[in-house]
């Protein structure tokens, strides 16, 4: 069996721990990289752990010998000052994607974001959804580095012959946090499945894919996860009766990225 190596960024974050929350895969090993631990790796036998930055490009570099293909999510996931977004959303990009290409990594997923795309709202959304690769409208410093990534990706893609998923993730945790995200909300089998389908089908040589399960108050196109083989199965409807009615109604003026088109730029946030 060919053994496959993965390379996750930014393991210890919420999206990292969903990913790999699940048993041991027959042929699958895992490299997990962050500048904290991730919670309960040192218990896996299929995972070796790398503390570090995206931006130490030597600690790249050694981290990708072997590796096969990469996630990368590692990066700073709400809006901060200008010089800190570039240096680890883009300079971190660019040394591992320089790394990956070195390593001759195969596939390569980026953690974008529905902060590229936060000014669009459902009144924008033809009928089917907005589509996957849509022109970028991005609302903070942060949502702009998601976008720059994405073309990064391409970019490697199209000169060096690695295949590339960008995940316009919509909201990825384990339950929705808010209403108001219930329309984009990720589930956790679902965001494994979408990797698995990037890492595993036959895909295009780049591709944009936007990040949310089959939820019933979507207004996002299904088209892109269609074209890897992601069938989305889970949806946010569950839940919507935690939350007031006036929060979960999808509002066709009310902007994707939400309040994130109203902060600040280059004001650090704390949470989501
Ligand atoms: N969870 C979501 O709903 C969501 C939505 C849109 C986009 N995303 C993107 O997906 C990725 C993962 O998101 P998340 O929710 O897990 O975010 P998170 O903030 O929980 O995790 C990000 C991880 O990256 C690590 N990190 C930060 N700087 C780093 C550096 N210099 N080097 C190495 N690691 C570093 C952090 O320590 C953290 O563990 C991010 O790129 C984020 O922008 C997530």
């Amino acid at each position: 069996m060919t053994e496959r190596v993965v390379l996750i960024t930014g393991a210890a974050g919420q999206v990292g721990r969903i990913l790999m929350d699940r048993p041991p895969r027959p042929g699958w090993r895992y490299v997990l990289l962050d500048v904290v631990a991730p919670e309960g790796a040192d218990r896996r036998d299929d995972a070796t752990v790398v503390i570090g930055s995206v931006t130490d490009e030597v600690l790249v570099r050694s981290a990708m010998a072997g590796v096969t293909d990469v996630v990368h999510l590692g990066a700073l996931s709400v809006e901060d000052e200008w010089q800190r977004i570039v240096q680890v959303n883009i300079d971190g990009t660019r040394i591992v994607l320089d790394a990956a290409r070195d390593a001759g990594v195969g596939r390569f997923v980026f953690a974008s974001s529905n902060h590229a795309m936060g000014f669009y709202t459902p009144a924008d959304a033809p009928a089917g959804g907005l589509p996957d690769d849509a022109p970028a409208r991005a609302d903070t410093y942060y949502g702009w580095s998601k976008v720059a990534g994405e073309e990064l990706l391409r970019l490697y893609c199209e000169r060096y012959g690695m295949r590339g998923v960008a995940v316009r993730i919509g909201h990825c945790f384990p339950e929705p946090l808010t209403g108001s995200r219930l329309a984009v909300w990720l589930s956790p089998a679902d965001a494994r499945a979408l990797v698995d389908a990037a890492l595993e089908n036959d895909i295009d040589a780049f591709q944009i894919v936007w990040g949310a399960s089959a939820n019933t108050r979507s207004w996002l196109s299904r088209e892109g996860g269609r074209r890897i083989g992601f069938i989305a199965r889970d949806d946010s409807e569950r839940f919507a009766d935690r939350f007031p009615p006036e929060q979960t109604r999808v509002d066709p003026t009310t902007p994707l990225g939400a309040h994130f088109t109203g902060v600040p730029l280059g004001e650090p946030m704390r949470t989501r």
